[in-house]
This record gives C-alpha cells, sequence and structure tokens, in this order.
C-alpha cells in the first residue's frame, strides 16, 4: 500500500507538531504580533527586525512560516513582501487583545513543551512525572507551583487566558441569574468571576484557592468592589468551604481521580441548601472516547501532571448522581462544556 497524500500530510505535520508551538511561542515572545496590531497595517521584514531587534534573516524565515501556519498574511508592495496579522494574531495572539492567549502560549512552550519529554515514562509508568519535572522530591504539582513566585504567576497567568476567550460561552449556557453567591472553588486567578460576575452583575463571587494562589490573586485583582469579588484561601478538600448558592468547579475536577472528585462533590452536596447548584466546567470526551481533540490532549496532560483525566457525560453523570445531585445537564462549547446540577 501506498503512502497516500493525505497520509503523509498527517504523517508530517504531526512529526513537527512541536516546532509549530515554538514557532507560535517564538512569535508572541518577540512581539512580532504586537508590532503589527500597533501598525494597523503591513511592514516588511527588513522593518519588522529592525523594530523588533533581530537578525533580519532569521525574522524573514520566522515570518513566511507564520504565513503558512495561518498567523500572518503576506501582500506585495514594490516588488517586496509585506506581512500584517490574520484575525487570528489580532484576536488571540497580540498580547495587548483582551482576548490574547500570549500568556498561555507562554506557559504551553516554558512549561508544558520541556514536560513533555516524561510522556513515556508516564505513560509507561501509568502516573503523573511531577518530581521529575520539577526537579524535586514533591509530588504535588501544586505545591511545586506555589513554592516559585515566578512559576505561580506563569501558571495562574496562562490558567486565566482561556476565560477572556470561553468565558462566557460557558456561564451563559444556563440561567444562573438566581444564584447571587457564587464560590468558585479552586479559581486561581480571578479571570473567570470577572466574566460571572460581568454577565450576572447581582451576584458576588468568592474565589475560594491555596493561600500562595489567593495571595498572588488578590496582589493583582481589581479592587473588589467594583467587581464583587473576594478571596478565601483554604483547602477544598480538608478545610470547610464558604457558604454559597452556587459552586463553580473550574478544570478542578480533571485533577482529580474518582475517589477524590466524589469526596468534593459530596461535600458541596452536603453545603448546598436545596435549589442550590454546582457548575462543572470541563472539557468532556466522546462517549466512544473517539475525541475530540482537546479533551484528548487534557487527558494526556493529565496523565503527565497530575492523578486525574478527561471523562465523558456518562462518567459526569455517575460522579454528580453518587454524590447526591439532581437535573444534571450538559451544554457543550467549542472547547470546554458546561456541567450543572441541583440539589
Ligand atoms: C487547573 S487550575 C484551575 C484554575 C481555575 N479554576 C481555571 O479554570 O482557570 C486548579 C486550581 O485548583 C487549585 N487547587 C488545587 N488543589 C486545591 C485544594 N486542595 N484546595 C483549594 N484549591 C486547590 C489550584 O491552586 C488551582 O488554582
Amino acid at each position: 500500500m501506498d503512502c497516500t497524500e493525505e497520509m503523509v500530510k498527517i504523517l508530517f505535520q504531526h512529526q513537527h507538531g512541536f516546532i509549530v508551538t515554538k514557532i507560535m511561542s517564538t512569535a508572541c515572545e518577540l512581539g512580532v504580533f504586537d508590532l503589527l496590531l500597533e501598525s494597523g497595517g503591513f511592514l516588511s521584514s527588513a522593518e519588522i527586525a529592525e523594530r523588533l531587534g533581530t537578525s533580519h534573516m532569521g525574522m524573514k524565515r520566522l515570518l513566511e512560516a507564520c504565513v503558512g501556519l495561518k498567523f500572518l498574511r503576506m501582500e506585495w508592495k514594490d516588488n517586496e513582501g509585506v506581512y500584517g496579522n490574520t484575525d487570528l494574531a489580532n484576536l488571540c495572539l497580540a498580547k495587548s487583545s483582551p482576548k490574547s492567549q500570549c500568556r498561555y502560549i507562554r506557559f504551553c512552550s516554558e512549561f508544558l513543551y520541556p514536560s513533555s519529554q516524561y510522556l513515556t515514562k508516564a505513560v509507561r509508568e501509568g502516573k503523573h512525572q511531577v518530581p521529575f519535572l520539577f526537579d524535586t522530591s514533591e509530588k504535588d504539582i501544586y505545591t511545586n507551583f506555589c513554592s516559585s513566585e515566578e512559576r505561580l504567576q506563569l501558571f495562574q497567568n496562562a490558567m486565566g487566558d482561556a476565560w477572556s476567550l470561553y468565558g462566557q460561552e460557558v456561564i451563559s449556557a444556563f440561567d444562573l441569574s438566581s444564584f447571587h453567591i457564587v464560590c468558585d472553588l479552586g479559581g486561581g486567578s480571578d479571570a473567570f468571576a470577572k466574566q460571572y460576575v460581568s454577565l450576572y452583575p447581582n451576584s458576588t463571587v468568592t474565589i475560594f484557592d491555596l493561600p500562595e494562589v489567593v495571595d498572588k490573586a488578590k496582589k493583582h485583582s481589581v479592587p473588589s468592589e467594583k467587581y464583587r469579588i473576594n478571596f478565601q484561601s483554604g483547602d477544598f478538600l480538608n478545610d470547610p468551604i464558604p457558604e454559597a448558592d452556587l459552586y463553580v468547579l473550574a478544570r478542578v475536577l480533571h485533577s482529580w481521580g474518582d475517589e477524590k472528585c466524589l469526596a468534593l462533590l459530596t461535600k458541596l452536596y452536603k453545603a448546598c441548601k436545596p435549589g442550590c447548584g454546582v457548575l462543572i466546567v470541563e472539557t468532556i470526551l466522546n462517549e466512544d472516547r473517539s475525541g475530540p481533540l482537546p479533551a484528548h490532549i487534557y487527558s494526556i496532560l493529565m496523565l503527565l501532571v497530575l492523578e486525574g483525566k478527561e471523562r465523558t457525560k456518562s462518567e459526569y453523570n455517575t460522579l454528580l448522581g453518587a454524590a447526591g445531585f439532581k437535573d444534571i445537564q450538559f451544554r457543550k462549547g467549542q472547547v470546554y462544556a458546561a456541567i450543572y446540577g441541583r440539589k
């Protein structure tokens, strides 16, 4: 059997997927998309190289690759190629865009990319490789993130980027306007909470997270009176949790195995008054586990760095049902799904 054109395309593309991540992060880091957004039009490679202080030859190579990847557009002007941002770059790759994903791209490049060298070991052993990723004996990834201010900032910034892009979609998936007191467990930064209070201005959100995370998030947060966002520190598995009408768990359950998830959900169910709810935000695997790609990617990352996994709709139904929640509903978004249960 010969290799078809389609086979070759898939093979080559995936063999070199790692360098696509690096092309994107390098162009972000050097400020290519910011410069082109600010300039409001097209610039030559020589001008871009000069303004960003790089070699002309290296920059030209990078710009051409970015055109191929649809981050940039090229036009001809006076027999010279000039480059401008695509809509994707203006929206997601320029740092000044409100929906910029640059901080998550940096996290991919600086943490996930080097960490991925331990994937074979993780698959062989069936467990996360945190001590190797951080070169420590500490097994808990969050303790490792918290032990360095710079690392914690990198992680929190990266997590926050998702909600400028996907926040409104998951928060508006259900009418949550009857809930006024909301607790975002493992909320991290205030990125999700900000989106929440902008959609439900009559709500107050308390972000409950580990002490180091809360300290950092508070420092970078805008005044709480304006946005109706508070912070409380603690361990959601072992400490009492704040009273709320609605508990949010965004990208928290996928960090843990079923036993810990059930313990946490049961704790929430007990804390809930009748009518109160839980909103879970995660990627969801198809029932036959054939996709989608974001769920497969996150599931692999969970294997590498934590004890969790992505789950199917039935698996979330079972967990929420076992904890006592009823009327469980799902709404799939572009990447994340919103899962909603009531007491
Ligand atoms: C993957 S991040 C998700 C952050 C945020 N919910 C989001 O989606 O952007 C998981 C969060 O859970 C927090 N976390 C982990 N273990 C915790 C615990 N035992 N108690 C409270 N927060 C915890 C971490 O500090 C981190 O902020």
